[in-house]
């Protein structure tokens, strides 16, 4: 892999950051998901953790009556995440923290749900497991996504692709044995629809990219990041067959 353009970051994250969501999922697949988890209480006690600039927060508090709190590492994202509950007077029902899944303040236990989508992995699923399982209450559900592999001998541009962000990517039976081995039941699972990869996601991706591409118009080297990142899309248009994003809905 050549080396990152010391911009690569500044760039990345102004793609980003203005997207609905920072990875695969949508509201029908969240909703699906909320459905498999039959036994929470009328207004439950949600985590969301890895909640980037919010999509799934705003989607949760729209399904459910209960309050959330919503954690990431990013501070730019959170910041846009509180930015858009004081516009829709949510400040009662979600509060937001910059901090690390890995490193959780003490105070925030006993969870009905936690939600992740697309960022358990970020340190690692059995640790994250194990996070979610101190997190939440007995009887309590975890809803997560995770990228899986769905075929072998994927061409090298999908494997690199993964080998940045997710070297230790397994497939589904290697998530359901961690979910197990971790202390859970798993209630269900399902695979994202191509729809959960475009909607929220791709297609404001590829948007944003040709609006940066005017914006940086004879800017070689951010010109040359935006053409890396409007890669990622296109290997989906391409291979998506190779990799599949699954919703777990699991119950401790
Ligand atoms: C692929 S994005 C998904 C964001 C959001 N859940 C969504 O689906 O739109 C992963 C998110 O996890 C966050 N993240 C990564 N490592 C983290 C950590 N250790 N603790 C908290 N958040 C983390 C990132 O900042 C990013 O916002």
């Amino acid at each position: 892999m050549d080396e990152l353009s010391p911009r690569f970051w500044e760039i990345f994250f102004e793609v980003y950051e203005s997207l609905p969501r920072q990875g695969p999922g949508n509201r029908t697949c969240a909703a699906k998901a909320l459905g498999l988890c039959r036994e929470l209480p009328e207004s439950p006690a949600i985590l969301d953790l890895g909640c980037g600039v919010g999509g799934q927060t705003l989607q949760l508090a729209e399904m459910t009556s209960g309050t959330i709190v919503a954690v990431d590492s990013h501070p730019p994202s959170i910041e846009r995440l509180r930015a858009a509950i004081a516009e829709r007077g949510l400040s009662e029902r979600i509060t937001t923290t910059v901090g690390d899944m890995a490193n959780l303040d003490d105070a925030l236990r006993s969870f009905d749900l936690i939600w992740s989508e697309g960022a358990l992995y970020s340190i690692g699923l059995r640790s994250a497991l194990h996070v979610c399982h101190g997190l939440l209450r007995p009887g309590g559900y975890l809803a997560f996504t995770d990228a899986v592999w769905r075929k072998e001998n994927p061409p090298p541009e999908v494997r690199a692709g993964f080998d940045l962000d997710y070297p230790a990517m397994g497939w589904l039976e290697d998530d359901l044995s961690a979910i197990h081995d971790s202390g859970f039941e798993v209630v269900g699972h399902f695979t994202l629809p191509d729809e959960a990869w475009w909607d929220d996601f791709y297609t404001p991706m590829e948007a944003r990219i040709a609006e940066l591409r005017g914006r940086y118009a004879g800017d070689v080297e951010a010109l040359g990041i935006l053409d890396q990142l409007a890669e990622e899309p296109e290997m989906h248009r391409r291979y998506s067959d190779f990799y599949a994003y699954e919703f777990f809905v699991a119950r401790r």
